[in-house]
């Protein structure tokens, strides 16, 4: 049998697999557990081991001294069970839970998913990892002392690089990723930041409403919701100009046939030459076509602020969804943009 694991106080239980660190299973079966660097060297995993013995790993003196392991404290990213377990530690509930940090960050690709839309992976510092929930952002600090915000598209579980999508309105940063930016820059962010999350304490069925480049929270959201086997139904809705602005379709579609997941695309401004044949129109008013009454469901919608507006406003107002089932990131610049 694999090793029991049960935290105290939440009574939370889950099992861990072979070679697996307790920070790692507690991550893998849904359980936030605090971290920050995952190799040993920061000490924000740390945790009290009631009952159990544990392999203790690179735990590294200076984060978990000889006298704390001896009264029983471990670091969770290198602990790996020896034995059923009882372990005391706080658990993440909410955004508020996660400490906001300034890191430095290496550009490791660019790669353009649409004419006008860059992904671009950042690598962190060996020694660190962020901590986020699905659905948050980061604020990119320029040099000029203003910032960017930008979601981040990787969940939480793939946190070896993260993730952006940029569309180039043509401003500063946009301007400098698209004509300038090469690989191994350096960059600074903070994160990470924003309240657009998956709230996994309902299950409703969810609709997801991704306006261009609000594409990325959505990502990262469904992404953890596959990876969790969150068993809520999950129908993305995706609106975009023409068919070129339908970015990492494939990974949606693939969505739909692997996981069940409904995927409809909407486009606005398809012309004849796109030989579209699907949905066309506003994306929010595909959704009330096909969900007059919303009065049961949970919607996450991210993109441009006039979408957003729209649908908060005719999804409340004509469907019955509940003003607090409705959660959204808009882009603008004080708040959220995948922009
Ligand atoms: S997360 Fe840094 S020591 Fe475990």
């Amino acid at each position: 049998m694999p090793p029991q694991i049960t935290i105290r106080p939440s009574g939370h239980v889950f099992h861990a697999q072979d070679g697996e660190t307790v920070l790692e299973a507690a991550l893998r079966e849904g359980y936030m557990l605090p971290y920050g660097c995952r190799n040993g060297a920061c000490g924000s995993c740390k945790g009290r081991v009631i009952a159990g013995t544990v392999d203790h790993g690179n735990s590294r003196e200076t984060a978990l001294p000889l006298a704390e392991r001896a009264q029983g404290m471990a670091l969770f990213c290198q602990a790996q069970p020896r034995s059923d377990l009882v372990i005391e530690c706080r658990e993440i509930g909410a955004v508020k839970d996660i400490p906001v940090k300034t890191l430095p960050c290496r550009v490791q690709s660019l790669e353009r998913l649409a004419p006008d839309v860059m992904r671009i992976r950042l690598r962190l510092p060996a020694s660190e990892r962020l901590q986020f929930l699905a659905g948050q952002y980061i604020d990119i600090l320029l040099k000029d002392g203003t910032r960017r915000s930008l979601s981040l598209a990787n969940p939480p579980h793939d946190d070896g690089l993260l993730e952006l999508h940029l569309r180039n309105y043509g401003g500063p940063f946009s301007t400098q990723v698209f004509t300038q930016m090469k690989e191994k820059d350096i960059l600074r962010f903070e994160g990470p930041l924003g309240t657009f999350y998956l709230h996994e304490d309902s299950d409703k069925p969810v609709i997801l409403v991704a306006g261009g480049t609000g594409f990325a929270p959505i990502k990262a959201i469904i992404e953890h919701a596959i990876h969790h086997r969150i068993r809520r139904p999950l129908t993305l809705y995706r609106g975009a100009r023409r068919p070129a602005d339908l970015y990492l379709n494939e990974l949606a579609e693939a969505w739909q046939r692997e996981h069940g997941i409904t995927y409809i695309s909407v486009l606005s401004d398809a012309v004849a030459e796109d030989r579209w044949t699907g949905r066309r129109g506003l994306v929010h008013e595909a959704v009330i076509a096909d969900l007059p009454d919303l009065s049961g469901y949970e919607v996450y919608a991210c993109g441009a602020p006039a979408m957003i507006e729209a649908a908060r406003r005719d999804f409340c107002a004509r469907c019955g969804l509940p003003e607090s089932a409705f959660y959204a990131d808009a882009f603008t610049p004080a708040v959220a943009s995948s922009g």
